[in-house]
């Protein structure tokens, strides 16, 4: 029977760019689906952004937008990104979706309906000059235990001590600098203290996903022995599922002014980017796969890919969640390690936080990065390193010198000499193939998301089918008289060889071997059936050349890009004191006028923007958003002179074009609150030049 499988992987948040370290996830399980596809299995592979929480709606403020059309942006680059390295989900959708907020409500109704909600005040960190709570990636302040400085509200990077926000010594917002506040309010908490929760993750712990098939990797469920401890304890707390306004996110029924968590909606997100694919492609039975009763009746399995940072989500609340409302539960997750880009952490400065569009930038082949990093995975939790020598040593030795190489020494004897046409087969030489067929042992590999023993494997196998052709040697062959039903023999025996190599290949580079298809002119290869050579007068089409070399000019080229390019993506920016000095030619860059505020107005939507219109001398007056609304009643700001940077590009925002900017004095440190716009003395006249 085949089986039917929903995959699922990790939803990427909406506030930042994909970059390599994501893609070792989400290649692991788009090589395992191709892999279920090729051997008959139904599969569902869906994904979606996670578009909830603080960062993306602050984000949003920064750049001028809605976090609806950040979300919408990103969504597209995110799409881009993955269909370019060949991820190939059935579905990619949002957690900004109805479907998403149905089942929230539907799963909160049925955690209160079994009285598994509870309503309690807790006391957090709040910014008065921000008016919001502040989740703890916002607060910073110096380590409660070593006292190193500028170290995040949870733990602390340079002594690795792990704290509650308010140990925090001198803690500040990183979002406005104001030194935050405790402040009590009310929050929802799904009951995880409940000794059932605990019990049945015990037992979810040790089961299986199929005979034989551990549900979690060894270390995961090692973890999850740590933080259920032994029969009978109750370690686990309750979990604090709600979040006050203002937050971008679903609000939650009946309770004004709290919003689901976004880690409350985020694995929901998979259910609804299903729904989602099963309401427009039709034909498929969601309830086979969401529903407890009727996934455990029709057997489908729910698999989840995930990197080990998030294990505590997914293992924890999760299933217990879906256990107390009779969703059906995770059949398995496959957990990767984090990438290190040649041994260390990713490194804005080194120019090794790649991105994934950089890398496709330099025109880089996406199958390249995804052989190698099949190469690296072996189903544990183990972080990946990404070398980059050894990337460029392997992918060129393997795919051009071992794999393509077989084509190409074969293939044009085959169209010149034998009009494209196929012949006998050399049985002997194919044993090793046939064999390797019937073992099954690299789809085992495959299975067990043991993608570097099957590479292995395979090369291995491709080895076998080089010597066979530096044995034979076609070339010589082909100058001898008399030869030519042997070189015909040899050209065909080596094509089926590659074909084969093709199909083992095929869950890792679909691309290649798409072209490999076309090239011998069979149908999609795949990976069912006995073991049979390419028949004899089969026609074969024009070798094109498949794949290039990388060379190590195109990897500097790489580094250099990111090391130039990147912005930071997801921490929030914090004040600091100037520290870099610039030369009188980069000062004299910026081009400051002395302006004439000449209209000063509200800015319909925006909490902090004024809408000015500044007379620099030019014949009209140019419009600028500014970040004073706290500070400034619009009346009073008409008529007055200010300083404006007035060669900064434009921008646009939600609200228009915003053509410069005036300067303001505040305090980095949040000590002092306030925001000063700068004014020059008497006599000075619009347009005047600073400097
Ligand atoms: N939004 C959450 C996941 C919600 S799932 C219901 C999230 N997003 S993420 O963008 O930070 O990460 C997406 C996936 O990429 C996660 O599986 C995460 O573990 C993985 N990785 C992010 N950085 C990574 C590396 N540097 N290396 C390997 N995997 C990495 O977490
Ligand atoms: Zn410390």
């Amino acid at each position: 029977m085949p089986r039917k499988i929903l995959v699922t992987n990790a939803l990427p948040y909406a506030n930042g760019d994909i970059h390599l370290g994501h893609l070792v996830g989400y290649l692991q399980a788009d090589i395992w689906v191709r892999f279920q596809r090729m051997r008959g299995n139904t599969v569902h592979y869906v994904c979606a952004d996670d578009t909830h929480g603080t960062p993306v709606m602050l984000r949003a403020e920064k750049e001028g937008l809605t976090p609806e059309a950040l979300i919408a942006r990103v969504h597209g680059e995110h799409l881009r990104d993955f269909t370019d390295f060949g991820i190939a989900f059935d579905n990619y959708h949002s957690t900004h979706s109805e479907e998403t907020r149905r089942y929230a409500e539907d799963i909160y109704a049925r955690l209160q309906a079994a009285g598994l909600i509870d309503v309690r005040a807790i006391e957090q960190f709040y910014d008065p000059v921000k008016e919001m709570f502040l989740p703890d990636r916002f607060i910073k302040g110096e380590c409660p235990k070593c006292g190193a400085a500028d170290q995040y509200g949870d733990n602390c990077e340079v002594c690795g001590a792990a704290y509650a926000p308010i140990e925090l010594k001198n803690p500040r917002s990183a979002v406005s600098g104001a030194t935050p506040v405790l402040r009590a309010s009310e929050h929802y908490f799904f009951r995880l203290s409940d000794p059932r929760a605990a019990t049945f993750l015990r037992a979810w712990t040790r089961g299986e996903s199929r005979p034989g098939v551990r549900r979690l990797p060894p270390e995961a469920a090692n973890k999850m022995r740590e933080w259920l401890g032994e029969e009978g304890d109750n370690k686990l707390s309750d979990w604090d599922i709600s979040r006050d306004a203002p937050y971008f996110g679903f609000e939650i029924p009946d309770a004004p002014g709290k919003y689901f968590y976004v880690w409350l909606d985020a694995p929901i997100g998979y259910f609804a980017s299903f729904r989602n694919l099963a309401d427009k492609r039709g034909g498929i039975a969601v309830e086979d796969y969401t529903d407890a009763g009727k996934a455990a009746a029709t057997g489908t399995e729910m698999v989840h890919f995930i990197g080990k940072d998030i294990l505590y989500f997914h293992a924890l609340f999760w299933p217990a969640m879906l256990e107390a409302t009779g969703y059906r539960t995770p059949s398995q997750l496959c957990v990767n390690g984090f990438l290190t880009v040649n041994g260390a952490k990713m490194s804005k400065s080194r120019g090794t936080f790649i991105t994934a569009r950089s890398w496709l930038d330099q025109k880089l082949d996406p199958e390249a990065l995804r052989y190698y990093f099949a190469g690296k995975s072996n189903g544990s939790m183990e972080d990946v390193d990404l070398n980059l020598d050894d990337m460029i040593a392997r992918v060129n030795a393997d795919l051009v010198g071992k794999f393509v190489n077989i084509a190409s020494r074969c293939a044009g004897f085959i169209e010149k000499r034998f009009g494209g046409l196929l012949g006998d087969i050399d049985i002997s030489a194919t044993d090793a193939f046939a064999a390797a067929w019937a073992a099954d042992d690299v789809a085992a590999a495959f299975e067990a998301r043991d993608y570097s023993r099957a590479l292995r494997d395979i090369m291995r196998l491709a080895d076998i089918a080089n010597q066979y052709v530096n044995d034979r040697k076609p070339w010589e062959l082909a100058r001898q008289q008399g030869k030519d039903t042997e070189l015909h023999t040899v050209c065909s025996t080596a094509l089926t060889l590659f074909r084969d190599l093709a199909c083992y290949l095929k869950p890792v580079l679909p691309r290649l071997t798409m072209q490999v298809e076309a090239f011998l002119d069979v149908p999609p290869l795949d990976w069912r059936g006995e073991w049979q050579p390419l028949p004899a007068g089969h026609r074969i089409q024009t070798y094109r050349h498949l794949t290039t070399r990388i060379e190590r000019t195109q990897i500097d080229a790489l580094l250099e890009a990111n090391r130039a390019s990147l912005a930071p993506i997801s921490a929030p920016a914090t004040t600091t004191p100037a520290t870099t000095t610039i030369s009188i030619d980069d000062f004299t860059k910026v081009d400051l006028r002395v302006a004439r505020i000449v209209e000063a107005a509200h800015v319909e939507g925006a909490e902090k923007l004024l809408r000015l219109m500044l007379d620099i001398g030019e014949a009209k007056p140019r419009q600028v958003f500014a970040g004073i609304k706290s500070a400034y009643a619009p009346e009073t700001l008409v008529g007055r002179l200010t300083v404006m940077v007035a060669n900064l590009a434009p921008r646009k925002m939600k609200f228009g074009l915003s053509e410069g900017m005036v300067l303001a004095a505040s305090d980095p440190e949040g000590k002092h609150s306030g925001i000063h716009l700068l004014s020059p003395d008497n006599g000075a006249t619009p347009g005047m030049k600073i400097k």
